[in-house]
């Protein structure tokens, strides 16, 4: 039986986060906290910058999958919403009418699945290739849905995109042959910048250099890009420098991580998310091991500078989780004279906060050591919730 729009769509899940305790010290562990004044500092600092700039902010949700950040981010001025898979478009449709899956979209399922995405929801999609846009032609005419259409361009990431202005020309001139397909521009990630911040120059100038020649050659052959999207958290302070671009893309922003940090690109005064976890043994000298392993964390080195562990404790940076069982992590005290006891709790900067994110249910926002609110990780995983589950 076709199932209508709205009986497809996934709901948020009905877990809402119970009343949280008052004190952070209440707080079961691993979990989780946000630093809320860090949390709306990062928000404005990067609205401003693109406002300042007249750069269209089109925010990535994969860093927080929570429809109460993206609320936040539009309310700031963002223009939509940027998403990698089915569940954030379908999460993120109740706050955003204007949603970009910057992710191929290849397989009939998944189609299917985006195609139920709400009319009103202005939807584009990013794409590199004749088949995925043969699939996506087909699967939008039957559905009746106009979508619109990025090309998708390598500089220098190489993962996906055209490999050259040539291609990114016949791929402009096939999508205009497919109504309700509509070509609305170019897309890139600026994801192999991974230097500090202070070194980016070499980098920010082929982006500039090599962009510039792809909207050159779309101009002359009378595919003009009307948005250039682009944009990562590491290079976000630079895209203001790459003529053409309109709209950037930028999400491990809003909470930062040891990464972000290490690369410059945020303070660590900026990180907002840590992993509050408690101290569980002190058995084994010149070590504390924590109630955080590889579940709560993520097993994700440092990637672009250098760094060892998994992360970093909040108060004390000469400390970092050097190894992880599942639900151990080990602190390295041989360097510290920190001495910390079994019951007190420690807060971690995650290496790389995304995947921290989807590792949980619900995130606590916290002012110093006082829990003030909390909030569901609306769009991790990928079910289909009830329409999976029913069938
Ligand atoms: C296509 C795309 N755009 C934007 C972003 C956001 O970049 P960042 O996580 O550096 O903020 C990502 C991150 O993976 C991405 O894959």
């Amino acid at each position: 039986m076709k199932r209508s729009t709205t009986q497809r769509r996934a709901p948020f899940p009905t877990l809402e986060p119970a009343e949280p305790p008052k004190q952070l010290s209440a707080l079961e562990t691993p979990t989780p906290v946000v630093d809320l004044d860090r949390l709306a500092h990062n928000l404005d600092r990067m609205a401003s910058y693109c406002t300042l700039h007249g750069l269209a902010l089109r925010p990535h949700v994969k860093t927080h999958k929570s429809p109460r950040i993206a609320a936040d981010q539009i309310r700031l001025g963002a223009v939509g919403l940027t998403c990698a898979t089915p569940r954030e478009l379908e999460v993120m449709g109740d706050v955003s009418h204007d949603l970009l899956l910057a992710y191929p979209l290849v397989g009939a399922a998944k189609l299917a699945r985006v195609m139920y995405i709400p009319h009103q929801v202005k939807l584009t999609v990013a794409l590199d290739s004749s088949a995925a846009l043969g699939q996506l032609a087909a699967a939008s005419k039957v559905s009746q849905r106009e979508v619109d259409v990025y090309v998708e361009v390598d500089l220098g990431m190489h993962r996906v995109g055209v490999q050259s202005p040539t291609d990114a020309v016949a791929l402009a001139k096939q999508i205009l042959q497919h109504p309700p397909l509509n070509y609305a521009g170019i897309a890139f990630y600026p994801g192999h910048v991974r230097e500090h911040v202070k070194d980016q120059d070499a980098n920010v100038e082929r982006l500039r250099g090599d962009l510039g020649v792809y909207i050159a050659e779309l101009d002359s052959a009378g595919v003009h890009p009307r948005v250039v999207s682009g944009g990562s958290t590491p290079t976000a302070w630079r895209m203001h420098e790459v003529p053409g671009v309109t709209e950037v893309r930028p999400g491990t922003y809003v909470y930062n991580d040891r990464t972000t940090a290490e690369l410059g690109a945020c303070g660590w005064e900026d990180c907002a998310l840590t992993v509050l976890a408690t101290v569980v043994s002190r058995a084994v000298p010149g070590q504390a091991v924590i109630d955080a392993g590889s579940k709560a964390l993520g097993r994700e080195p440092m990637r672009g500078v250098a760094g060892e562990g998994f992360g970093v404790v909040l108060d004390h940076p000469d400390v970092v989780v050097a190894r992880m069982s599942e639900e151990h992590g080990i602190l390295d005290l041989s360097t510290s004279d920190w001495n910390p006891q079994v019951g007190d709790q420690v807060r971690i900067i995650p290496n790389h906060v995304c995947v921290v994110v989807h590792l949980n249910d619900v995130i606590y926002g916290v002012r110093d050591s006082i829990v003030e609110t909390s909030w569901v990780v609306a769009a991790r995983g990928r079910t289909e919730t009830e329409a999976a589950i029913e069938s």
